[in-house]
């Protein structure tokens, strides 16, 4: 197995590549532990290529003590759920979701189409996808007293924390939404969801530009609508350049779906206390807030403007070397190999420069990927561009100031948090999560009178 794998497989999985499937572990599926404390030994059972942490909890030297812990922090080797959603082999460069690949997706379908393999597990038939895009798009319409909830913002609040709170207010206007174990409840929240994160993102652009919000137009695809309640001004009709609004649909779903990020973990930790699914995505908007995890990509488009001329990217690079900065958008925690998000993006920015002129960054970028690929500093650590390397390019050409960049990514990897939702609701094993702690404190004090200390 890849060591840059973070998915690890299933019996499902495991038995389609031809290996012993049937889930229950063979005899020599174990773990022998001996504790060097007691000289006992034990023996884990290993399923799927991993032990349960509660298995360590028999692991003691007294029979009154709580047992052995395991010790992860940032989750580093931990699973948290069994997911059959999206895979990953970070050391090969592939992503699938639901089993077809990343490529075939952004080649083949619409993010609407992948919204609903992410979340219904298979790809719609004509009908059904007829359906789902019906029920979306006539949902894409918001409460006004949203638009009123939104208007209270200062005139430059960053959009994202506007996002964080205006979708954790939509649970105020559906209080049935906390039925979270009504199939149909759930099924009407999912639509909502997909239906008005772009509404709500568009309407928090709007309010910075100072701009009167645009109504949802439901004549026009899930992108273009969005680019017109981005861009429409006074024309009786808005209807984007079908290339533009391609490429962004692309872009959606490229951000789909990422399995247990740090978002969606956000989404798994705070759904699991049972709370509406509003609150939980609100979870996870928060957490892509974060410059570590939505921001890159306004780092990658700074850092190519720093450059500024191609004669400057031997200068830049040696400076990276020297451990004076990043390379920003180049690097992944799972991917070893060219991230296939990169490589779709880089495809897409023609044709979007075709429409709105080329980015002198595009030249400096190209140029900056070729010498890195070709210099053993980057190579040897196995350093590629990530899928925030070019999507900035793409959202400066769409007219995105930064501070939307992230909002965008939101908008996209809506389907895949609902489908983790989803996922963790269904799923018998899952119960409130919340971990252990190895205590430093102090212990037993004595309260000294406030006077006294
Ligand atoms: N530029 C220069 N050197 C780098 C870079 C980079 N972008 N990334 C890693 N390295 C070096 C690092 O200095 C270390 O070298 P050494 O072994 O000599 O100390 C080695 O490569 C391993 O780095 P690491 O920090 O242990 O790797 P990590 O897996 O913890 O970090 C990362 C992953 C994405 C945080 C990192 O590669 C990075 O900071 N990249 C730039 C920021 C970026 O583009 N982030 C977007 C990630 S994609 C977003 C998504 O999928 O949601």
């Amino acid at each position: 197995m890849s060591s840059e794998r973070s998915t690890i497989e299933g019996p499902e999985t495991a038995a389609a590549a031809g290996a012993s499937g049937n889930g229950a572990p063979a005899a020599q599926d174990t773990l022998t532990v001996v504790d060097n404390r007691t000289g006992a030994s034990y023996e884990l059972p290993i399923t799927d290529g991993t032990v349960r942490a509660t298995e360590l909890r028999q692991i003691k030297v007294d029979p009154d003590e709580f047992g052995l812990l395991s010790y992860d922090p940032a989750y580093m080797n931990t699973a948290s759920c069994r997911s059959a959603i999206t895979y990953i082999d970070g050391e090969a460069g592939i992503l699938q979701h639901r089993g077809y690949s990343i490529e075939q997706l952004c080649e083949h379908s619409t993010y609407l189409e992948v919204a609903y393999l992410l979340i219904n597990g298979r790809l719609p038939d004509q009908e059904e996808l007829g359906g789902w895009v019906d029920e979306i798009t006539i949902h894409t319409f918001v409460h006004e007293n949203v638009k009123d909830f939104m208007q209270g913002f200062r005139y430059d609040a960053n959009p994202m924390g506007m996002l964080v709170a205006s979708v954790g207010a939509l649970s105020t206007f559906y209080p049935d939404a906390n039925k979270i174990h009504d199939e149909r409840v759930r099924a009407i929240q999912i639509i909502r969801l997909l239906a008005k994160m772009p509404t709500l993102a568009a309407f928090a652009f709007r309010h910075n530009m100072g701009q009167p919000y645009v109504y949802p137009d439901n004549d026009l695809d899930y992108a273009s609508n969005f680019l017109g309640m981005m861009y429409k001004m006074t024309e009786l009709k808005y209807q984007p350049d079908p290339r533009l609004a391609r490429a962004l649909d692309v872009l959606f779903i490229l951000h789909a779906d990422h399995e247990q990020n740090a978002s969606t973990s956000a989404v798994r930790g705070v759904g699991s206390t049972q709370v509406d699914p509003y609150s939980a995505v609100a979870a996870g908007v928060a957490a892509l807030y974060g410059p570590l995890h939505g921001g890159a990509n306004e780092q990658a488009l700074r850092m190519l403007g720093r450059i500024e001329k191609v004669e400057n990217i031997p200068g830049f690079l040696a400076g990276v070397k020297a451990g004076n900065e990043r390379l920003m958008g180049f690097g992944h925690r799972v991917y070893k190999n060219y991230d296939p998000r990169a490589r779709i993006i880089r495809k897409h920015l023609d044709a979007v420069f075709e429409v709105r002129g080329k980015s002198p960054l595009l030249e400096v970028a190209t140029e900056l990927e070729k010498q890195a690929l070709d210099d053993d500093y980057f190579t040897s650590r196995k350093l590629y561009p990530n899928v925030d390397f070019y999507s900035g390019l793409i959202y400066e050409a769409l007219g995105l100031p930064v501070a939307m960049f992230p909002v965008m990514f939101a908008i996209g990897r809506t389907a895949g948090w609902i489908a983790q939702w989803k996922e963790l609701v269904e799923d018998p094993e899952q119960k409130i999560a919340r971990p252990r702690q190895i205590y430093t404190g102090a212990r037993d004090l004595e309260y000294v009178p406030i006077e006294q200390r």
